[in-house]
Order: structure tokens, then sequence, then C-alpha cells
């Protein structure tokens, strides 16, 4: 590796994006955010320069690429709040996908040839087996899930076409913020379990909704497979470690394995905040499965990663620090 090496990295203003950009700087590569501040955090961004430029403006993004030259490309940016897509398809296919190919477009023009990509759960749909392996059926049943897998199939058609390397990595259930607290979880708005139970805990909302509390599963509520932010960020430099080597591209899976339910969440935060979390159970929503955990094997063979804060403990004390601490900024909740 040549230290120093420019990697572009879109929604690095964002809650992963960000932690992508500080693990990106401790390993010796320079990043760039390329960020709208849509959904974003100026004051998330502390390991390189920013440039304000939304990916559905062509000019500007081509501009910048050609500006900074990247060896290679971190694709964050997209509008990600689930239920939203339902409501707002044409914001969504419109922001995920037009964005996305203009990136690759701007990456053609420049002889850019290796992307990460941040890809989700949601494209498995109603997973028919669990833990899910790659090889499962795509089956979305959200517009965020279909634009993901859409742009999914861009990157195999440009990478059969133009020779694009890239890697698809799969997130299961992002959480939990920075160890050393310089940043960490804040969308806006929050739709996020830990950050919403948290904020209950310590008064800032009435209470905490739980959305189905009939599932088959042990306490009845439904159970995700939650991965520490900073394992995510740690996995992405490890992937373009291996397309940068020359790895062929491939779409992984990220999460730990092990799911939790929202009620073990619930407990976990009223345990290490100290502080009762106030619930109001509800119905379910419509389209959220039951259960949805990673089968990571992949990419624990493929990147040699492995979660290193694999506890539920771990990952809420983490997000628990993080959203102590006082306001700042432009940071909002
Ligand atoms: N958080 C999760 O649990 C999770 C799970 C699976 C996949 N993902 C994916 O990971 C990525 C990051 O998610 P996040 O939780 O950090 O979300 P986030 O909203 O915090 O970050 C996304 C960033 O992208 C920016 N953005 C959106 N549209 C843009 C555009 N057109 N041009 C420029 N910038 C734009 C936003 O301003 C924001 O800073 C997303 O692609 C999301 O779909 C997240």
């Amino acid at each position: 590796m040549v230290l120093g090496q420019t990697i572009l990295v879109t929604g690095g203003a964002g809650y992963v994006g960000s932690h992508v950009c500080k693990s990106l700087a401790a390993e010796g590569f320079s990043p760039v955010a390329v960020d709208c501040l849509s959904r974003g955090h100026e004051s998330a961004v502390k390991w390189g320069p920013l440039e304000r430029v939304d990916l559905t403006d062509e000019a500007r993004l081509k501009a910048v690429i050609e500006q900074y030259r990247p060896v290679g490309v971190m694709h964050l940016a997209d509008l990600c709040d689930v239920g939203e897509s339902v409501t707002d398809p044409a914001r969504y296919y419109h922001n995920n996908l037009v964005g996305s190919l203009n990136l690759l477009k701007g990456m053609l023009d420049q002889g850019i040839e290796s992307i990460i990509f941040s890809s989700s759960c949601a494209i498995y749909g109603v997973p028919g087996k669990v833990p899910i392996p790659e090889t499962q059926a795509k089956v979305p049943i959200t517009p965020y899930g279909v634009s993901k897998l859409v742009v999914e199939h861009m990157l195999r058609d440009f990478g059969m076409a133009y020779g694009i390397g890239y890697v698809c990595l799969r997130y299961f259930n992002a959480a939990g913020a920075d160890p050393d607290g310089q940043i960490g979880e804040g969308h806006r708005p929050e739709t996020h379990v830990i950050p919403l139970a948290i904020a209950a805990a310590l008064g800032e909302r009435s209470r905490f909704e739980i959305f189905g509390t009939d599932y088959a599963t042990p306490d009845g509520t439904a159970v995700r497979d939650y991965v520490h932010v900073s394992d995510l960020a740690a996995a992405h430099v490890s992937a373009l470690r291996y397309l940068l080597e020359g790895g062929r591209s491939v779409a992984l899976n990220l999460g730990t394995g092990r799911g939790h339910s929202v009620r073990q969440i619930v407990a976990a935060v009223a345990r290490l905040s100290g502080r009762a979390v106030p619930v109001k159970e509800g119905p379910r929503r419509t389209g959220d499965p039951s259960t949805l955990v990673a089968d990571a094997s992949e990419a624990f063979k493929v990147l040699a990663w492995t979660p290193k804060h694999g506890c539920l403990d771990d990952i809420v004390a983490t997000a628990l620090n993080w959203h102590r601490k006082p306001l700042f900024g432009d940071r909002s909740r």
C-alpha cells in the first residue's frame, strides 16, 4: 500500500461513512468525504476534506472525481429510511439510482477501477432461511431494498462490460458508536432501535415503541443482527485492500451471526444507563420480517474479517457514551 492514497467516500458525513473515514485515515489512506448533507453532519467530517456535492448533480460530481483522482471509491451515500422509501419511492429511486449511476460513470471517465458499495440485508426481503447466506433469494419488499439490489446489478454489469472491480457489503443492523466517542449515530430523523431506546431512557422521548410482540421469536419481538459500526468500517478497509491487491468482485454479508430481540435491546439500554425505558407496545409494521441474522462466514473467509465488538453490551455502551455527549455543531437527533 502507498501511504496517503486518496479514497472518495460518498456519504462520508453520515453515520457509517464518518466511521469509515476514521478507519481509512488510521490505516494511512486519505479520505475525501463527498456528501450533500441532506442527512449527514458537517461536524462528523474530521479526517479529510468535505466536498459538499449531491451525487445526482452529474457535472459537479465529475469535477470532484477529476480533482482528486482517487484510487478507489467507497459508496455509502444513500437515502436509507426504509419506511420513507415506501411513502416516497420517486425520491428514493432518483437519489439512490441516479446518484449511483453518476458515480460509476465518473469513475469510468477517470479510469478508477475499485468501488466498495454499502448494500443491505434489505435485498433479501423476508428470508426463507436464517442465518441468511449470500446465496439466499433476493426478493426485496421495499423501494429502498430494490434500489440496493439494482445498484448491485449495475455493479455486476459495469464489472463485466468495463472491468470495474467491486465489493458489495450487505450490512445487517449497523449499531454502536466510535469507542473514542468522536463520532456516533445521528440519523435525521432517527429511526434506529438503539438510539431511540436510549433517547427514551434519557427522557428525550416520552417512550420507545415496540412494533410487534407476537412474532415467532423467544420473546415475541423482532430479532436483528446488530453489528458494531467500527467493525463495519474495518471491513471497508479490508475490502478496499482486497480489491487493490487484485481480489475478484464479490458480495458479502456483514453481521455477527447472532440475533438480539427488541426486548433484549431495551433491557440492555435500561441496565447500562441505569434508567428505565418507558415502552409502548404496538402492532407489527408491514414488511418487518421476524428475524434477520447474517451468515457472515464468506466475509470471514474472503476478508479475514471478524467483528471485534461482538457483544451487545459493548455496542450499547458505546452508543450510550456518544448519546450522553453534549450536543455540538450541527448534530441533531
Ligand atoms: N445504518 C444501517 O443500519 C445500514 C444498514 C444497511 C445498509 N446501510 C447503508 O449504509 C449507508 C450509510 O448509512 P448510514 O446509516 O450511515 O446513513 P446516513 O443517513 O447517516 O448516511 C448517508 C449519507 O449520505 C448522504 N447522502 C444521501 N444522498 C446523497 C446524495 N444524493 N449526494 C450526496 N450525499 C448524499 C447523506 O447526507 C448522509 O450523510 C447507506 O447506503 C445505507 O443504505 C445502512
